[in-house]
């Protein structure tokens, strides 16, 4: 099995086993976007201590791979940081992922980042700077 096929089964455990998914009743973040390329959401509720993330989940629906990276990312944030979430930038989430994405999935990959980063500048009430395309 090359190291690519064992990413590939990893994505798809995830997709099909989600560990992160649902919604949380008094959300301090929720946030929600849309895939331009194929319509399908993604919305994120974070519950925070302070500046950090207590709890962390997400809902809505997608491919394996936007599915896969939100689920990663979300693994990655927990106890984190309002301002290191910030900090993620696109390229980590892609080496969690560990396969190469074409052009037209990155936007699959991204969509997870993207929601939760909305979430945390709006939260902070600051104005997110970033493009990920529309
Ligand atoms: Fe819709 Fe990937 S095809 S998120």
């Amino acid at each position: 099995m090359t190291a690519e096929d064992m990413y590939s089964e990893m994505i798809l455990d995830l997709y099909r086993n989600p560990r992160n998914k649902g919604s949380l009743e008094n959300a301090k973040i929720k946030a929600r976007d849309v895939n331009p390329s194929c319509g399908d959401i993604i919305e994120i509720n974070v519950n925070v201590n302070g500046e950090s993330i207590k709890e962390i989940r997400f809902s809505g629906k997608g491919c394996a791979i936007s599915q896969a990276s939100t689920e990663l990312l979300l693994e990655s944030v927990k106890g984190k940081n309002l301002v290191e979430v910030k900090n993620i930038n696109k390229e980590q989430v892609l080496e969690m992922l560990g396969i190469p994405v074409s052009a037209f999935r990155l936007k699959c990959a991204l969509l997870g980042l993207k929601v939760l980063k909305l979430g945390v500048y709006n939260y902070l009430g600051e104005k997110m700077e970033e493009e990920y395309g529309n």
